[in-house]
C-alpha cells in the first residue's frame, strides 16, 4: 500500500508536517538520518514568533512552551556603549518567546509517538525515484536491509545539506544566495541570564548576542571570521570578548558561568525557486536559508509547512491541485520578507572586512534612526515577532 506523504526529515519542518497531516486523518512515514537522542539534543535556533506559538497553540503543541518558554516583549539594541529597548508589544501589539529548537522538536516527537506515528530513525542511503509521475517513490536503508515506500507525495524537509533539493533534475532551479565574510561562534553555558531581553550588539570589534534559554542558561554568539578553529578560542577568551563587546554605560558586567556547548555557524543567504518538482515539495532549510541575525530559521519551517499541510490535505482528500500548484508562491512571499529582515539585521550590526569609515557611519545613522524613529523602530518590530501566515 503506498503511504499518502513521505516525508524525509525529522526536523521542526517534517515533524510539524506530519503532525498537521494526522491531525487532518492523512497519515506519513518520516525518515530521518539520525538517531532520536542526536535530533532531540541539537542545539539550535531559540526564538517563536507571534504566529508561530499561535500555530504550536493550535494545534494542542503550546503546553511546555507557554509553561517554560519565555515570553519576551521586546529586544535591546547596543552601540557606542548605550542600550536601546525596541518594544515589541507597544509597537507592534505582540510579542516573541524565547524556547529552544530541540524542545520544539521533542514535543513534536513525543505528540507524534503518543499518536501512533511512524518515524524511522537511523536511515541511510535515502534517493528518490519517479518525481514526475504519480507515484514517487523513496529508496533508503535501514539496520542494513534495502527498504522502499511509495507515496502520493514526498516533502523534502531535510535540511541544507539533505537529499532531496538535490535530486530535482539541473536546469529546474534557480538559486539565490549571498556569502558573509564571518561567522558566528555561539555557546550555551551554565549562567544565569544578564539582561531580561536579548540585547544585539554592534561593536568595532565584531557583532554580539546576548541570549538565553531559561533563567540558568545563557546562549552568547560573537562574530567570527568564516571558518574560525575553534580551538582559537578557549572559554576565557570567549568571556573576556563578550564581555568587551556587550559592555553597556551603567550596567554590571555579564554573569559568567561553564560552557556546556560550543559551535561555529556559517552565515548564508539563499533561496531556490521554485520550491517544487513533480510531487517533491520543499519545505524549511531545504528551499531557503537565513543568517541567524533575524531569528528566523525555524519559524520560516513551520510557515512553509503549515501552508503545504493545507495544499496535501486539498489534494488527498478534495481531488483539487490549486493549493499545491500555489504552494511555492505562496511560501516564496514569505521566504523573501524574511530573507531581506535577516539581510538588514544583518548589514546594520556586523562588521565587514572590507568596511571603510564611510561604511561604519552609515551603519551608526541606520541604529540610531532604528531607536529613534518609531516608525524605523516599528519596521524592525513587526518584522521581528511576525507577519501573520498567509495561506491559513
Ligand atoms: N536523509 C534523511 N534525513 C536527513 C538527510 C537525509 N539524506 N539529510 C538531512 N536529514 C535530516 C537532518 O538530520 C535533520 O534532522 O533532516 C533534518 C533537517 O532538519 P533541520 O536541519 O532542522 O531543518 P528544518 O526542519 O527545515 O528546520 C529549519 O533548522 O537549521 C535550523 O536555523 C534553522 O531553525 C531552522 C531550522
Ligand atoms: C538564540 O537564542 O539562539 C538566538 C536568538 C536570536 C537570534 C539568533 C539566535 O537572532
Amino acid at each position: 500500500m503506498p503511504v499518502p506523504v513521505g516525508i524525509i526529515g525529522a526536523g521542526p519542518a517534517g515533524l510539524l508536517l506530519s503532525h498537521l497531516l494526522h491531525r487532518a486523518g492523512i497519515e506519513s512515514v518520516v525518515l530521518e538520518a539520525r538517531s532520536r537522542s542526536y535530533v532531540e539534543q541539537r542545539v539550535r535556533a531559540g526564538v517563536l514568533e507571534h504566529p508561530t506559538v499561535q500555530l504550536l497553540d493550535e494545534v494542542g503543541l503550546g503546553d511546555r512552551l507557554h509553561r517554560e518558554g519565555l515570553r519576551h516583549g521586546g529586544i535591546h539594541l547596543l552601540f557606542d556603549g548605550q542600550r536601546h529597548h525596541i518594544d515589541f508589544t507597544e509597537l507592534a501589539g505582540s510579542a516573541i518567546t524565547v524556547y529552544g529548537q530541540q524542545e520544539v522538536v521533542k514535543d513534536l516527537i513525543a505528540a507524534r509517538l503518543a499518536a501512533g506515528g511512524d518515524i524511522r530513525f537511523e536511515v541511510a542511503d535515502v534517493e528518490l525515484h519517479g518525481l514526475d509521475t504519480g507515484r514517487p517513490r523513496i529508496s533508503f536503508t535501514q539496520d542494513g536491509q534495502p527498504e522502499s515506500l511509495e507515496c502520493q507525495i514526498v516533502a523534502g524537509c531535510d535540511g541544507f545539506h539533505g537529499v532531496s533539493r538535490r535530486s530535482i533534475p539541473a536546469g529546474v532551479l534557480t538559486a539565490f544566495e549571498r556569502e558573509y565574510p564571518f561567522a558566528w561562534l555561539g555557546i550555551l553555558a551554565e549562567a544565569p541570564p544578564s539582561s531580561p531581553e536579548l540585547i544585539y550588539a554592534y561593536h568595532e570589534r565584531g557583532f554580539a548576542l546576548h541570549s538565553m534559554r531559561s533563567p540558568r542558561v545563557t546562549r552568547n554568539y560573537l562574530q567570527v571570521p568564516p571558518d574560525e578553529d575553534i580551538s582559537l578560542w578557549p572559554d576565557t577568551r570567549i568571556w573576556d570578548e563578550l564581555q568587551t563587546r556587550l559592555a553597556t554605560a551603567g550596567e554590571p558586567a555579564l554573569t559568567e558561568g561553564p560552557v556546556i556547548d560550543k559551535g561555529v555557524t556559517p552565515m548564508r543567504s539563499f533561496v531556490v525557486e521554485p520550491m517544487q518538482h513533480g510531487r517533491l515539495f520543499l519545505a524549511g532549510d531545504a528551499a531557503h536559508i537565513v543568517p541567524p541575525t533575524g531569528a528566523k530559521g525555524m519559524n520560516l519551517a513551520m510557515a512553509d509547512v503549515r501552508v503545504l499541510a493545507g495544499a496535501i490535505a486539498r489534494f488527498l482528500q478534495d481531488g483539487q491541485d490549486d493549493l499545491l500548484r500555489a504552494y511555492s508562491d505562496t511560501c516564496l512571499r514569505r521566504v523573501w520578507r524574511a530573507e531581506h529582515f535577516s539581510w538588514w539585521m544583518t548589514s546594520m550590526l556586523h562588521c565587514f572586512p572590507d568596511a571603510d569609515p564611510f561604511q561604519h557611519q552609515l551603519q551608526l545613522s541606520q541604529l540610531r534612526y532604528t531607536v529613534s524613529s518609531r516608525a524605523a523602530a516599528t519596521t524592525l518590530a513587526e518584522n521581528y515577532v511576525g507577519l501573520p501566515i498567509e495561506g491559513r
